[in-house]
C-alpha cells in the first residue's frame, strides 16, 4: 500500500467509525439489516416523511378544482356508498369517535376553536391528513361558515358541503350528546353534493389540568364524533376514529406552531 492510499484511507476512517452500526427490524414479520443514512430510523419514518413530501406536491400541483375533477369516479362510488348506508339504516344514528389530548405550551381550547375558525385551518387541512383533498371555507352572509371538502375515510372519498357548521341543534339532532363538562361545541350536517344529509358532524373542545397527567402544560382535549346512519358497518366507522385521532393530533400542532411563528395571534 503507498503512503498516498494510506494517507486517503485515514482521511475516510472518521466517516467510517462515526457511521452508526447496521439497523434491524422486523417488517411483515420478517427481518431486514440496513445501514447507509447517518440517522437510521425505521423504515416507515422516513417513508411517511416521503408520502407527505409526494402527497403535498401532488395536491398543490392539481390544485382544488383539478382534484374535484380528477377524483370524480371515486366521488361516485362514494356517493352511491352513502346511499346504500342511508338506505340500510332504521333511523337510528351511530357515531365514530375519536379523542384526543394535547399538551402544548401555547395552546388552549378557546384558542383551538378560534384558530378552527380561521383561514389558517383551511390551510393545515390538507396536511392534516394523508385523505384530505379539498378543504375551502366561505362565510356566509348570516354569519354561518360553509366548508366545501373532498376527504376520504379509508378510501371513501367523499365531495361534501358542511353548511351550517354552529352550535349544536339538537331538537334537529337529538342523538348528538350534550358533553355539559365542554364548554365549547359545534355540530353541522355533512351534505353530499346532491343535497342529501349523509352524516352530522359534532366537535367539543376543553382544557384540562396539566397535573392531572403528570404533564408540565396544561392541555386541549378535543372530542370528535360524526354520525352516520345505523346501517354503516363498524369496519368504516373503524377508519373514520384512526382518521379523527390523526387529525386532531396534526391540528393541534399546526395551531401551536401558528400561535409560536405569531402567525395567528389568539385574541384570548
Ligand atoms: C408560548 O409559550 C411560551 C412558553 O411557555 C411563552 O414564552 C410564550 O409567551 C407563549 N406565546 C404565546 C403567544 O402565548
Ligand atoms: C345560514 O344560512 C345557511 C344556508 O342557507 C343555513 O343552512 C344556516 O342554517 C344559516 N345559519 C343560521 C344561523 O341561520
Amino acid at each position: 500500500m503507498s503512503f498516498k492510499s494510506i494517507l486517503s484511507l485515514a482521511a475516510l476512517l472518521p466517516f467510517v467509525t462515526a457511521q452508526a452500526s447496521p439497523y434491524s427490524e422486523t417488517i411483515d414479520g420478517y427481518t431486514f439489516i440496513k445501514s447507509g443514512p447517518n440517522v437510521l430510523l425505521p423504515k416507515i419514518q422516513y417513508e411517511m416523511k416521503f408520502a407527505h413530501t409526494a402527497l403535498s406536491i401532488l395536491k398543490t400541483s392539481i390544485g382544488p378544482d383539478g382534484l374535484i375533477a380528477a377524483l370524480q369516479p371515486e366521488i361516485k362510488k362514494a356517493d352511491t356508498f352513502w346511499h346504500d348506508v342511508i338506505d340500510s339504516s332504521t333511523g337510528s344514528w351511530v357515531p365514530a369517535d375519536g379523542r384526543g389530548i394535547a399538551f402544548l405550551p401555547n395552546l388552549t381550547a378557546i384558542r383551538f376553536a378560534a384558530w378552527s375558525q380561521s383561514p389558517l385551518a383551511d390551510a393545515a387541512n390538507n396536511d392534516a391528513n394523508p385523505e384530505h383533498y379539498v378543504k375551502r371555507t366561505i362565510a356566509l352572509a348570516n354569519g354561518t361558515l360553509e366548508s366545501e371538502i373532498v376527504e376520504g375515510w379509508g378510501g371513501v372519498t367523499t365531495h361534501f358541503t358542511i353548511p351550517n357548521y354552529g352550535t349544536p341543534d339538537r331538537v334537529k339532532n337529538p342523538f348528538l350528546r350534550e358533553l355539559p363538562e365542554f364548554p365549547i361545541q359545534a355540530a353541522g350536517d355533512k351534505v353530499l353534493m346532491d343535497g342529501t344529509i349523509f352524516g352530522v358532524l359534532h366537535i367539543s373542545v376543553r382544557d384540562v389540568k396539566g397535573a392531572d397527567y403528570g404533564q408540565e402544560h396544561d392541555g386541549v382535549e378535543i372530542y370528535a364524533s360524526v354520525w352516520y346512519g345505523d346501517g354503516v358497518a363498524d369496519a368504516h366507522l373503524e377508519e373514520e376514529r384512526e382518521h379523527i385521532t390523526v387529525e386532531i393530533t396534526n391540528l393541534a400542532l399546526q395551531a401551536q406552531k401558528d400561535i409560536e411563528s405569531g402567525v395567528f395571534n389568539p385574541p384570548f
